[in-house]
């Protein structure tokens, strides 16, 4: 079927470089939309030299013919968005509503919400490694049907009575269960009513203009830009150190209102090896100096906390779940720079396990009810590189080497290669991917 729009998403435990990938595409797409997460996604850009983190503003938003829309699938903090909107107006970018439409029905992340995520992960028994930023609690509350919505903010009244009535119970755990002081519903209402008039020119009710429009919607070009990585879903991912929302492609269906999922290109963006920042098992996980020369040639700093990622080899038995799982068509492989120089490398094929009857098994793709914790990788060595390309401007045989077996084990394309951080180290290595999606 000829793929008429596209989602993108990490194979990943995120930061794979969604970002720049999703730049890049955007100069092709008439939207490019975010469906889940809120601002614990970090999302850097480098264009012309300078550096842009964007958390929720989708990763589409420089190219001019491109429209922004966040859906009602992300949850949204009124103070950060309206400061990335200034920032980037600030840095001269035409921000206006008819570049950026937001869902008037995004769940709002309140101080109740952040607070409590910062109190259970400061005393909680478990600890998942969040942000800190209120996604969990944000749409604990979606599910419980206490959700505020953006347009909630418009009227004082309402905004108000829905503050109230969640502000009970969270003050009680906030102070009784956790020993902090309790958030004031009439302050917390002000601040948010302030942030409802800044951003209220923002808010469009899209679903009913745009996606029932069935004309609209077979002839626009649409690129769904996932945030985290597949292995972070709520449900499909490493349970529980995951994020709160739905990070598979499918995820696109509830966040955005997608009604066209056969129709779009699912594409998985990958990193050259693995990181993880926050809690959790990680089979190919690397602990010597290698694992640190990675982090700091790769700059693996979280974009959001600043905290360092963990860094390991790229992992099979976990791709090739994201690849069942995110039903993803192809790949886009990231940062191949930063494993230049390195000397040998190495993948994960597969995974050895002892089970509870000590039975040993071969395990060549992960599934949800298997421990990550108590499984052995088994790596095969490859030849490094020493550059990306030779002196004719060719991919380094041993660098062409790595995608050949990767691309073989996976079964599925690396369509576009990232060299750098700029938004010019792009290499297309297979347009056919993409058909008539770049024209
Ligand atoms: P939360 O999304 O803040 O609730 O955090 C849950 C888990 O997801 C933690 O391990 C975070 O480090 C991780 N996480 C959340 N957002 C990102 C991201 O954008 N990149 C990588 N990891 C993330
Ligand atoms: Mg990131």
């Amino acid at each position: 079927m000829e793929k008429t729009s596209l989602i993108l998403v990490g194979a990943q435990w995120g930061d794979e470089g969604k970002g720049k990938i999703t730049d890049w595409l955007s100069s092709h797409m008439d939207y490019c939309v975010r469906y889940q997460g809120g601002h614990n996604a970090g999302h850097t850009l480098y264009i012309d030299g300078k550096k842009t983190v964007l958390h929720l503003i989708p990763s589409g938003i420089f190219h001019a013919k491109t429209i922004a829309i966040i859906g009602s699938g992300v949850v949204i903090s009124p103070s950060h968005l309206w400061k990335e909107i200034e920032e980037l107006k600030a840095s001269g970018l035409n921000m206006n509503p008819e570049k950026l439409w937001i869902s008037p029905n995004a769940p709002v992340i309140t101080s109740f919400h952040q607070q409590l995520d910062v109190a259970r992960e400061a005393k909680g028994d478990v600890k998942i490694g969040t942000t800190g930023k209120g996604i969990g609690p944000t749409y604990e509350d979606v599910a419980a049907r206490k959700s505020i919505h953006l347009k909630d903010l418009l009227d004082i009244h309402v905004l108000t009575a829905k503050l109230k009535n969640i502000a009970t119970e969270k003050n009680a755990l906030l102070q009784l269960v956790y020993g902090m002081n309790p958030v004031s519903v009439e302050e917390e209402a002000k601040t948010l009513f302030e942030y409802g008039q800044k951003l209220k020119n923002y808010l469009k009710n899209f679903q009913n203009e745009f996606f029932n429009d069935s004309e609209k919607n077979k002839n626009s070009k649409i690129l769904y830009e996932g945030a985290q990585g597949i292995l972070l879903d709520l449900k499909f991912g490493t349970y529980p150190y995951v994020t709160s929302s739905h990070t598979v492609p499918m995820g696109a269906h509830f966040g955005a209102g997608i009604n066209h999922y056969e129709s779009c290109l699912k594409l998985g963006v990958l990193k050259a090896y693995t990181t993880r920042v926050g809690e959790g098992p990680f089979p190919t996980e690397l602990f010597d100096s290698m694992g640190e020369t990675i982090q700091t040639k790769g700059k693996e700093f979280g974009a959001t906390t600043g905290r360092k990622r963990r860094c390991g080899w790229l992992d099979m038995p976990l791709l090739r779940y994201a690849i069942q799982v995110g039903h993803l068509d192809a790949f886009a492989m990231t940062k191949v720079d930063v494993m230049a120089e390195l000397g040998d490398v190495k993948i994960c094929t597969h995974y050895e396990y002892t089970d509870e009857t000590n039975s040993h098994k071969k395990i060549s793709i992960y599934s949800n009810d298997l421990d990550l914790k108590k499984v052995r990788p088994v790596f095969q060595t490859l030849p490094g590189w020493d550059a990306v390309v030779d002196q004719k401007g060719q991919l380094t045989k041993e660098l062409k080497h790595y995608l050949d077996v990767v691309e073989s084990e996976l079964k599925r394309p690396i369509s576009l290669l990232g060299t750098g951080v700029g938004r010019e180290d792009l290499m297309i290595l297979k347009p056919q991917v993409f058909g008539s999606l770049m024209s």
